[in-house]
């Protein structure tokens, strides 16, 4: 039986969620990413109950994620902040069935080698950006490939309607790396007519010959050639228009890897290896499998390790180490290669999905949840998932917390492996970056700032409580309570009742200073009815809010704090009083 598995969109299946927010916050981090974790207190208490977790689900073969035959299926998770050198965690379990005369490694380690299947794609797409691919992203993907291009007007196809042939001059390179091109999933790969089942006996038609792939990522079969793949793909229906809907395709990757090499000159491995791979030092990371004895994880039986993938590679033939995978996303964060800017852009959904909780950018897989699970703010996972043979594998960027974590794992119950490992892994991390966070925000930045200016005297007192974000407990200046000012104002516009005052970062920094907004949450009486079920969530507006109110063109939502790297702050300049507040040392 052929592996149906093939890149298959496996996603982690996160615990129901609610959508409707409580709290007015600002979409993104609360606080600034945590750093030292590996001596946090906070953090190593998550990380032992997660190892503790992880060992009692190998020892017992259950977990409340799933079950897995840990005595065949060998998995490595490791996760790693930007700010940090070592790991938060680096947690490998060897199963007993790997085949060592294959080429295995007897002992799985964050330098083992795994297929990643589809994180080839997250390679494909950044290989596309590190060659100024954003400036061909709205041309079409005819200009760049000559097969498609005569599969549009004057070719024997054109007689064809919308419904049977795809518009390839309306496929544009960007929706190729957005999952938004509308064009077939696959070609020939794992076509049920070249699988052992009696398809025609259970009433599927005989096929002609010539409708029997002869090529694809198949058994017994060989990667279809560029020629035999076009000569197929464009026979392949429409899926929906471009740019309609996101939908899971293998075959705008490939066709991608494609408009890579025209725009390059070069060949998809030889940009992997030479652009991304040698220059991060990803030394365990490869376009085919090593051949060094040791260097792989190959469980017994056919796991696909030594499967051609021909062109296919830029869609699902790379392989990797959690130790390398977590190398990419520090480098992605310290913006090694892509500007800071390039990043940010690139970090973003492209298009929604039919689930609230996952959107879909370029190839990302964003999976919304929450700090605290099923409380909290909405946390956004950038994600990559693959599946291929008997690997299945996952690479998690956090941007909140500029944390990376990945999970490779190989055996007959990878799927359930790598499921069992980044739920217990991440629901009991994430809460605790949050806390750790929320902390470390704290010890810099909290306190009671004080001017003295002529005989009346002004304070600001920060400070935190168990909702997101630095809370404003007092605010006087000059003698007068600026919070009850702020709800004078909101008296005399139907503004509502203001319950607190908190400071989100803004993300614009210099080497001494940092700016923050203020988000005045308020409860607004035609929206205190939280039983009553609105469309219109009323905390979604939180996003019209910031630099919403100026007082001589300085919003009063803005707050500077004078702070050294690490350090505790000095001052804070809540700049609309045109004022600086010095910490008041205690
Ligand atoms: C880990 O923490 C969870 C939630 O607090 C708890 O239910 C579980 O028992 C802990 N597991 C271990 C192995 O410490
Ligand atoms: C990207 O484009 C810029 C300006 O057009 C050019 O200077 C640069 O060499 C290009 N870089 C690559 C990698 O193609
Ligand atoms: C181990 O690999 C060898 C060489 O590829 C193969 O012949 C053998 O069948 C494999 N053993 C098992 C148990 O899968
Ligand atoms: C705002 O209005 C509320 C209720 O109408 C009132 O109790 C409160 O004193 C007012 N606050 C200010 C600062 O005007």
């Amino acid at each position: 039986m052929v592996l149906i598995s093939h890149f298959v969109v496996a996603l982690a299946t996160l615990c129901s969620i609610s959508f409707a927010q409580t709290d007015q916050v600002l979409q993104g981090a609360a606080f600034d990413p945590p750093s030292h974790l590996s001596t946090n207190k906070i953090i190593q208490t998550a990380i032992s109950n997660i190892t503790n977790s992880l060992r009692e689900a190998i020892y017992t073969g259950t977990s409340r994620f799933g079950s897995f035959d840990s005595s065949t299926t060998s998995f490595s998770l490791t996760a790693v902040s930007q700010l940090d050198s070592s790991p938060i965690i680096d947690f490998h379990h060897t199963s007993g069935s790997l085949n060592v005369s294959a080429g295995s490694t007897s002992k799985v380690t964050g330098d083992s080698v795994y297929r990643i299947g589809s994180i080839s794609k997250l390679f494909t797409v950044y290989a596309l950006l590190l060659n100024n691919g954003t400036k061909y992203w709205n041309r079409p993907v005819t200009d760049f490939v000559p097969e498609l291009r005569k599969a549009v007007p004057s070719s024997p196809y054109k007689y064809l309607s919308v419904i049977d042939a795809v518009q390839w001059d309306q496929v544009t390179v960007g929706a190729l790396a957005s999952q938004l091109s509308g064009i077939g999933r696959d070609c020939n790969s794992a076509d049920l007519a070249v699988q052992d089942f009696p398809w025609t006996q259970l009433g599927l038609p005989s096929l002609a010959p010539q409708d029997i792939p002869i090529c694809g990522i198949n058994d017994d079969q060989l990667p279809c050639s560029r020629k035999e793949y076009f000569a197929s793909y464009i026979q392949r229906h429409a899926v929906f228009p471009p740019y309609s809907k996101a939908m899971y395709s293998n075959g705008a990757y490939r066709v991608l890897a494609y408009v890579l090499e025209a725009i390059t000159g070069s060949s998809y491995e030889d940009v992997v290896e030479d652009e991304i791979f040698q220059p991060l030092g990803m030394k365990h990371s490869s376009v085919l499998p090593p051949t060094a004895k040791g260097k792989g994880v190959i469980p017994d039986g056919d796991a696909g390790w030594n499967r051609a993938y021909g062109d296919e590679i830029a869609t699902g033939g790379l392989l990797s180490s959690t130790n390398d995978l977590i190398e990419f996303g520090r480098a992605i964060f310290s913006n090694k290669q892509l500007s800071p800017m390039e990043t940010l852009r690139w970090m973003k959904p492209k298009s929604f999905t039919a689930s609230p909780s996952l959107f879909i950018g370029a190839p990302w897989e964003i999976v919304r949840t929450r700090s605290g699970i099923t409380t909290g703010r909405l946390v956004d996972l950038y994600t990559k998932s693959g599946s291929v043979g008997a690997y299945q594998s996952l690479i998690i960027l956090v941007p909140d917390y500029q944390v990376t974590l990945a999970v490779l794992a190989a055996g007959p119950d990878a799927s359930a492996a790598a499921q069992t490992a980044t739920e217990t892994t991440i629901q009991t991390l994430l809460p605790a970056l949050e806390e750790a966070a929320k902390e470390q925000a704290c010890n810099r930045l909290c306190g009671e700032y004080f001017a003295s200016i002529g005989a009346s005297s002004s304070s600001l007192v920060v400070t935190v409580d168990d909702r997101p974000g630095l809370l404003i407990k007092s605010w006087t200046h000059q003698g007068h309570d600026l919070i009850a000012a702020g709800q004078a104002y909101a008296n005399a516009t139907r503004g509502g009742q203001i319950q607190s005052v908190r400071l989100f970062p803004s993300g614009l920094q210099t080497h001494n200073r940092a700016a923050y907004r203020a988000i005045f949450q308020r409860v607004v009486p035609e929206d205190d009815e939280s039983s009553v079920r609105k469309v219109f969530d009323p905390a979604a507006g939180t996003w019209g809010m910031p630099d919403q109110l100026m007082y001589g063109g300085i919003a009063v939502d803005e707050f500077v704090f004078h702070v050294d790297a690490g350090k505790r702050s000095a001052a804070v300049e809540p700049r609309v009083l045109r004022a600086v507040y010095q910490r008041l040392e205690m």
